[in-house]
């Protein structure tokens, strides 16, 4: 591919390379989408996004789906360094509505550690939902350190930080619609 000259469309001055294309985000969410759909036939599903990195993901996976749903949201920050999560989480802002006795869904833009999921599973847990599962966009195998039960998983990446598709870095390229590495000469964060 050529590079790019002057800022994207979004107005970004470059990303780096593009490890997963808008196409292929939009094919597999339709196909979790239809997965979902038929798990969920006839349930009381609950889709619960975790803000901000999964608001992109979440708007356009519900808007595939053939059954009803509501969402909700949680927000949460890890303490310590944002590459290294510690598992130690806070609640930023909780769900606004009671899930005890329904079939919840946590909607992740990616697991890295696996330690903010982990954390999440305990708390949501603790409310008694019918069922509690996970889907996340992406996944990145070679890092996870904690015991989590990914029922949908739509793309594995290799250990890099990515950007783009709700994914940040300082709060910035969020609004990628594909999934890319960081411009070259900008170090991950710590
Ligand atoms: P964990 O290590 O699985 O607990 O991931 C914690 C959080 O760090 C994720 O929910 C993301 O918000 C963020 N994160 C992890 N890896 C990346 C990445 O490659 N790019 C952007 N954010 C990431
Ligand atoms: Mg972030």
């Amino acid at each position: 591919m050529p590079m790019e000259q002057g800022p994207d469309r979004n107005g970004h001055n470059g990303v780096g390379e593009t490890l997963v294309s808008a196409e292929k985000v939009q094919e597999r969410v339709r196909e979790l989408g239809a997965e979902i759909s038929a798990d969920y036939a006839g349930r009381d599903l609950v889709l619960v996004g975790v803000l901000r990195g999964a608001s992109v993901f979440l708007a356009d996976l519900m808007r595939t789906l053939t059954i009803p749903c509501e969402v909700d949201f949680m927000a949460v920050s890890s303490y310590g360094s944002s590459a290294d999560s510690s598992g130690v989480v806070r609640i930023l802002k909780d769900l606004d509505d009671p899930v005890t006795g329904r079939d919840v869904l946590i909607v992740e833009a990616i697991v890295d550690s696996g330690l903010t999921l982990s954390y999440l599973i305990r708390n949501l847990a603790a409310r008694e939902p019918a069922t509690l599962e996970v889907c996340t966009l992406l996944s990145k195998p070679d890092r996870l350190r904690a015991e989590v039960p990914i029922r949908y998983t739509g793309i594995e990446i290799p250990d890099e930080f990515v950007i783009g598709y709700g994914l940040d870095y300082a709060q910035k390229y969020r609004n990628l619609d594909h999934v890319a590495t960081l411009p070259e000469g900008v170090a991950p964060p710590l």
